[in-house]
């Protein structure tokens, strides 16, 4: 029996009508398995429980704020009890346009009212404010043709296939590498992919690298640009809520990220910072430029005056190249970062973009034509 099969069964007890089927609780364990355990969930229009405990249940150690205009509050604490989740589903009564926001949820979860201007009314309230995954019931219910018409028209008609529709928040990316680098070029040629956006430059890694330097000043984690001690549990936990909050933010000020999957910053310097936003930011891609040619680099660079100027790293800049290489040695091999290979980008930027939408889990759309051969 499948995983799904037994919540099937769990659920059984909780009345509602078949259209939370089977097919429902197969997704939602799925998409379940995508996100961190102990992910906090909202759901809008819970009636008594059957999705919200499903939820409950294929997210380990989650925990599931229900919300419905009518007050099942006691049968939805009883029947969560029943199955062994008690506690871990939290029964609200109220109007999803209406009630405050709770903070830090991950996931919202979509089945209240099904009218075109209701659903885009929850979407335009909730989607700003998740941090993972914003999803919702009865995509293809014929009685409910404005639920489609509704999250097509939201997420710019991103496919869906399924009844229980989905859209995961823009992942964050970030391109670095030292200056001179081609950090610019590559920036370019992601942001002609459909899928990729990149801010104006520095907007969304600024903001963590002020937090950062802040809170240098206070705590002295990073003590030199390459050099970090290792933070205590209950020290990383704050740092890592922080830096997460200001990067949310950063994120979801910019409206249409939500036609994308990815939603990148360009921040040459960040490659100092790399390794220690890597620890606290483990949902972030990089792409780090690399170039071989160190000399090139340096006179070109020296040629610059804006770059003498552009200095958050204290030392020469031929100090800055040897640091950030064996940076870039140390991190090679980190799933979430991906080397470009400069001189091969050069050569054969097709295939280079191959791999890297490869480490993006995207297809290779990218327009590689304003690439400048050296
Ligand atoms: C299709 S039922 C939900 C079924 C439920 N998810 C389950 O698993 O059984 C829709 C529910 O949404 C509630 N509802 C409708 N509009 C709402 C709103 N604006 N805010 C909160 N709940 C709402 C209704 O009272 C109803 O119980």
């Amino acid at each position: 029996m499948s995983r799904a099969e037994q919540i099937h069964g769990l659920l059984s007890h909780i009345p509602g009508d078949d259209s939370f089927n089977l097919n429902d609780i197969e997704c939602i364990w799925e998409l379940g398995q995508k996100v961190p355990e102990g992910a906090t969930v909202l759901e809008i229009g819970s009636r008594f429980g059957r999705s919200a405990c499903s939820w409950a249940l294929a997210i380990k150690n989650s925990t599931v704020y229900t919300m419905d205009v009518h007050d099942n509050r006691e049968k939805i604490r009883e029947y969560a009890k029943k199955i062994g989740l008690e506690g871990r589903v939290i029964p609200l009564w109220g109007n999803s346009f209406k009630y405050p926001w709770i903070k830090d949820v991950d996931i919202v979860f979509i089945d209240g009212d099904h009218d075109y201007n209701a659903v885009m009314l929850d979407l335009k309230k909730y989607y700003p404010l998740i941090k993972t995954l914003i999803c919702g019931h009865d995509y293809f219910h014929p009685e409910f043709p404005d639920v489609k018409k509704a999250v097509d028209e939201f997420f710019f008609n991103r496919k869906q296939r399924r009844n229980i529709w989905h859209a995961w928040k823009a992942q964050p990316l970030v391109v670095c590498g030292i200056p001179r680098t081609g950090t610019t070029i590559v920036a370019n040629v992601l942001k002609s992919h459909p899928e990729i956006n990149m801010t104006v430059e520095n907007l969304l890694v600024f903001r963590l690298v002020q937090f950062v330097q802040k809170f240098k000043m206070e705590h002295p984690l990073v003590e030199s640009a390459h050099g970090i001690r290792v933070p205590s549990i209950g020290e990383f936990e704050r740092i890592k809520h922080h830096l997460l909050n200001s990067f949310r933010d950063a994120l979801i000020n910019i409206y249409e990220a939500r036609k994308y999957k990815y939603y990148g910053d360009k921040f040459p310097n960040i490659l100092f910072t790399l390794h220690y936003f890597d620890m606290l930011l483990p949902n972030v891609k990089y792409i780090v430029t690399k170039k071989a040619d160190f000399e090139y680099c340096l006179r070109s660079c020296l040629t610059q005056p804006w770059s003498e100027r552009f200095n958050i790293t204290r030392g020469s800049y031929k100090d800055r190249w040897d640091r950030g290489m064996a940076l870039i040695d140390k991190i090679k091999d980190q799933k979430n970062v991906y080397i470009l290979d400069h001189d091969l980008f050069c050569k054969e930027p097709k295939a280079e973009m191959d791999k890297v939408a490869k480490f993006l889990g995207i297809g290779n759309k990218f327009d590689v034509s304003r690439v400048i051969r050296e």
